[in-house]
């Protein structure tokens, strides 16, 4: 797979989200996502996405037994600063001590001497910026993580904490439908000389076509839950009827439609310069993982991204990215997406 540059780190240009294999879409099966971690190493992804908060630690301790023996093979991202009880109960907690507890509990957990890149989860409302940037540099500095990174935090929030230490990545949610970062804070990133990670590149299943309306989803589904408006029945089938003209494009493009809203992000980096981003979709289907690393080779033309773009983005689609409750939560830039 082509490869990109995060800080010090050379990672795939398209990493696996393994969120997936603990919580969030459906049941999975750790004996499958063994296979599949295993699989998406020998396929040529080099870059893992995990974080304290799924499963309550079950996907790391799932990655750390899945893939011990094969450390040296990928580039590992986990987060802190958001952690979750066994009853489903979510913590956001960014003071110096708690990240210090969480990044060894990761590693304990991971089975590995370090993490290669540790994200601030979610920005802590009563702690400033500055102090869990620090308090990560300060991990940095002893050797537990060799690069740091902040999630979901708005342009201000980056620039504030570069100040104090330079952040390496940032990831945030970012696919036709969810443009945010467009806001500001890929105009920082690519000034500040930040990866952007996008997560939920596909819209959580949306754009590939895998993704139903709340009334069939289980209730402890993320789309039934804190991404729920979108696929509210009513807002739902206004939102499916875009996928007909996305399929097409797709077809005349020669790529599966998950393929295509990958290889829109790819080409969006690409149309910025200097700006690098790395996607990181989540499946727990083999064929899927498969089909989402090889859309590293799809190039689009500037008339189909246009296409696109016009096509699917937060006017055009209906509901809002989260409920109003989560949104509360998330240092984000506006609220409409
Ligand atoms: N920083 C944060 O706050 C944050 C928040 C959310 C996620 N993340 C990270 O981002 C990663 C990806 O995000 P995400 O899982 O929310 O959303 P996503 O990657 O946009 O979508 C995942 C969904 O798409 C389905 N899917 C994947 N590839 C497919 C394909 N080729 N064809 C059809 N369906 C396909 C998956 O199905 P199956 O699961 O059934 O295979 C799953 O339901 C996560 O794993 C996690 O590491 C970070």
């Amino acid at each position: 797979m082509h490869t990109r540059t995060i800080g010090p780190l050379t990672v795939s240009a398209i990493g696996l989200g393994c969120m997936n294999m603990s919580m969030g879409y459906g049941p999975a099966d750790d004996d499958a996502s063994t296979t599949l971690l295993n699989a998406g190493l020998d396929h040529g992804y080099t870059f893992l996405d995990t974080a304290a908060l799924y499963g309550g630690g079950h996907n790391e301790s799932l990655i750390g037994r899945a893939l011990a023996g094969r450390r040296q093979e990928f580039t590992l991202a986990s987060k802190g600063g958001l952690t979750r009880t066994p009853d489903g109960e979510s913590t956001i907690d960014g003071r110096p001590e708690s990240l210090r507890r969480h990044c060894e509990a990761s590693l304990a957990r991971l089975g590995t001497e370090v993490i290669d890149l540790y994200y601030l989860h979610r920005l802590d409302a009563g702690v400033p910026i500055e102090e869990s940037v620090g308090a990560m540099a300060d991990l940095k500095q002893a050797g537990l993580v060799r690069a740091i990174g902040l999630s979901e935090v708005s342009s201000t929030t980056l620039r504030r904490g570069f100040t104090e230490h330079p952040i390496d990545a940032l990831q945030s949610e970012y696919s036709l439908w969810s443009r945010t970062p467009e806001s500001g804070v890929l105009d920082v990133c690519a000034e500040l000389g930040i990866t952007f990670v996008p997560f939920s590149p596909l819209a959580r299943g949306f754009l590939a076509g895998s993704s139903q309306d709340v009334s069939t989803l289980e209730a402890t589904d993320l789309r039934a839950t804190i991404a729920r408006p979108r696929f509210e029945p009513d807002n739902f089938a206004h939102n499916v009827s875009l996928l007909t003209p996305f399929n097409d494009i797709a077809t005349g493009v020669g790529c599966t439609p998950a393929q295509l809203a990958l290889a829109w992000l790819l080409a969006r980096a690409d149309s910025r310069g200097e700006l690098r981003y790395v996607p990181i979709p989540g499946t727990k289907h083999l064929e899927w993982m498969r089909e989402n690393g090889d859309a590293a080779d799809i190039r689009l033309d500037d008339a189909t991204c246009n296409e696109l773009d016009t096509l699917i983005n937060e006017s055009t689609v209906k509901g809002t990215r989260y409920t109003d409750a989560l949104m509360a939560s998330v240092d984000s830039e506006r609220d409409r997406d």
